[in-house]
């Protein structure tokens, strides 16, 4: 596969409600966009801190991150990497988990040295405590300079579900809305349940981050997508809350991008 494209080649994007909004021809393009953002942080400041993000979303960017280490344009050497939440009750071996998943996608294929990527651990049997954990961890080092997320149907970001309660601690414990369950079972098999709690890092430590970047595809994330830029902000849509961050940046493809007003002027 072609390794990604280098983000200078793709159209500048518009603001909507501070949010630069960036759409691509696919969702392969978005994916590679994504990717190459990475890359190109990754060039600017080799120790970067990247805070990644799991779901069907992320797969295709860390393919294009792959196939760029292996190009040799992007060196994970001297990065160190947080990820954004973990099922509670899933340890890390787990193949649900989400460091299996990390591992897979990315780790297992680039030059990270494994004692840098972070993830909550979700096999600690007190939760509460592998989130104080994470969340110092994530103080010392962080914060990201660059946080990748995903949206999910019902507008949350990590597992920040709507209408959550602020966490002034940073990482917690959160109860898995149906919705969302019933959206990953699809990962999950036969017989196997989706954990009905998480560990997750706070919209608060989400919106620490340097630079976000969120990419969304299909045409069943557009309506929530135009909610989270162009409606109010509020907890009601967690992904509303970028409209908040000094610098972010929304990459969609065509589809994703199908129910935002049409561009003015
Ligand atoms: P998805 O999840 O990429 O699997 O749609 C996105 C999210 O829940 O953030």
């Amino acid at each position: 596969m072609r390794a990604a494209a280098n983000a200078a080649d793709v159209a500048e994007g518009r603001f909507v409600q501070g949010v630069c909004v960036k759409v691509l021809p696919s969702a392969a393009a978005a994916e590679r966009h994504v990717a190459a953002l990475f890359a190109e942080q990754l060039r600017r400041k080799p120790d970067s801190v990247l805070g990644l993000a799991t779901g069907g979303t992320p797969v295709g960017v860390y393919r294009a991150l792959v196939a760029a280490h292996r190009a040799g344009e992007a060196d994970l050497g001297r990065a160190r990497t947080f990820n954004l939440d973990e099922y509670a009750g899933l340890a890390p071996d787990h193949p649900q988990s989400y460091a299996a998943y990390m591992r897979q996608h990315l780790f297992d294929h680039v030059n990270l040295p494994p004692e840098r990527t972070h993830l909550p651990d979700g096999g600690v049997a007190d939760a509460a405590v592998a989130c104080r954990l994470y969340d110092a961890l994530y103080r010392h080092y962080g914060p990201a300079d660059l946080q990748l997320l995903g949206i999910g149907l019902n507008g949350h970001i990590g597992f920040n579900e709507p209408g959550f309660a602020p966490a002034p601690g940073g990482t917690h414990v959160v109860r898995l809305d149906e919705s969302t369950r019933q959206a990953n079972a699809r990962f999950f098999g036969a017989g196997e349940t989706v954990p009905e709690y998480a560990l997750t890092m706070s919209a608060g430590r989400i919106m620490q981050a340097r630079s976000i970047v969120l990419l969304a595809t299909g045409a069943a994330k557009a309506a929530i997508v135009a909610r989270a830029l162009e409606g109010p902000i509020g907890t009601d849509c967690p992904a509303s809350l970028l409209q908040l961050h000094p610098d972010a940046t929304v990459v969609l493809d065509r589809e994703a991008a199908g129910e935002l007003a049409p561009e003015r002027g």
